[in-house]
């Protein structure tokens, strides 16, 4: 699919080291050796490379008014928003029985810009010229360091959210699986869930704060509706029939009769369900590197979950901060 590029020099390594020694650092119950860093208000890996990637994609990536981009913070169900938007915008291009979504991991299909484009792992900065439009990628970067094309073309931008808990619940069990995976070690004793909470409470998280990354997608999509596609990870799974016609609207391919009486949409919810994805010989068997496998990406799947997990007294904390954030911006979690 990809050409063997060399890859350009675009951000000076000095460049990298002296901004890094500027930022404010962090560690985590889980992330104690590798510690964050915060990057204009959110935080990523104290690691050059995690910076450099995202200064690259920041100062190098043109967006085309055709272009969407598939956002969200980790956990939120990203790669089934990511397939359902292959799936939609690409019904017509393959026949049921050979989409690319039965072979592939749906983030193999749309490349995440920070890291699958401009990332030192897989350079492929050469890939957004060769793409046809329109041009599918995603990122978990907060909308306010996203590169300013972006925002000033007609681009536009699909942005999935979930509820705290069942995020935080997803998130630990996925870094987990890869901390052991790199300890190695049968006796290694884990951080607590209750541990992880209080970093996730605190904004400590890659990515996060999650609710002020929520909240600014939020914002956008109310001031720009034509912009931003918002949808709950919660209301997708409920009714998943009229997100994803509204999904194709937004995009520009809505579903004709015929294929709304052919069921064309009932097939794109059941070729993105988690029950078809997970059961798929690619994703039960394929890795992405030596600590993570594809299916760490297909857990549970549930809505709510994550309070079964917790104490009262830790539920309702997250209940308040949750309001107290969200107080007046018309959105509930
Ligand atoms: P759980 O850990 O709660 O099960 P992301 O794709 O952003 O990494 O999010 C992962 C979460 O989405 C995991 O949640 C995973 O099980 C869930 N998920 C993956 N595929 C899904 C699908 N097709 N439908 C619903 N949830 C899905």
């Amino acid at each position: 699919m990809e050409k063997n590029h060399e890859e350009p020099i675009l951000v000076p390594e000095e460049e990298v080291q002296q901004l890094i020694e500027t930022l404010e650092k962090t560690s985590t119950s889980l992330i104690s050796t590798n510690k964050l860093i915060k990057y204009e208000g959110f935080w990523c890996a104290a690691s050059d490379e995690s910076l450099k990637n995202i200064l690259k994609f920041q100062r190098h990536f043109c967006a085309r008014d055709s272009d969407l981009i598939v956002a969200g913070h980790p956990k939120t169900g990203t790669n089934w928003f990511k397939a359902s938007v292959f799936a939609t915008v690409n019904r017509n291009k393959y026949p049921k029985l050979e989409s690319p979504l039965l072979k592939n991991l749906p983030r193999e299909l749309v490349y995440r810009l920070e890291s699958q484009i401009y990332g030192q792992a897989y350079p492929r900065p050469h890939h957004v010229d060769e793409l046809p439009s329109p041009r599918l990628f995603s990122t978990h970067i907060n909308y306010s360091s996203l590169p300013e094309s972006i925002s000033t073309t007609g681009c536009r931008i699909l942005y999935i959210c979930r509820n705290p808990l069942d995020t935080l619940v997803s998130l630990y069990y996925f870094v987990l699986t890869i901390i052991k995976k790199r300890k190695g070690d049968e006796d290694y004793e884990p951080p607590s869930l209750e541990d992880f909470f209080e970093d996730f409470y605190d904004g400590k998280a890659m990515h996060g704060p999650y609710l002020d990354h929520v909240i600014e997608y939020w914002k956008l999509s109310l001031e720009r509706p034509e912009k931003v596609f918002f949808i709950k990870y919660e209301d997708l799974k409920k009714d998943p029939e009229n997100h994803v016609r509204k999904l194709a609207e937004f995009v520009g391919v809505p579903f004709t009769m015929e294929e709304e009486r052919e069921g064309v949409i009932k097939e794109i919810i059941e070729l993105c369900s988690i029950k078809t994805l997970k059961q798929l010989e690619v994703n039960k068997n394929g890795t992405v590197n030596k600590f993570l496998d594809y299916k760490h990406f297909f857990r549970k799947g549930e809505v709510g979950d994550g309070i079964h997990h917790f104490t009262p007294d830790l539920v309702e904390r997250m209940n308040k901060l949750t309001q107290r954030k969200l107080q007046g911006t018309g959105l509930s979690l």
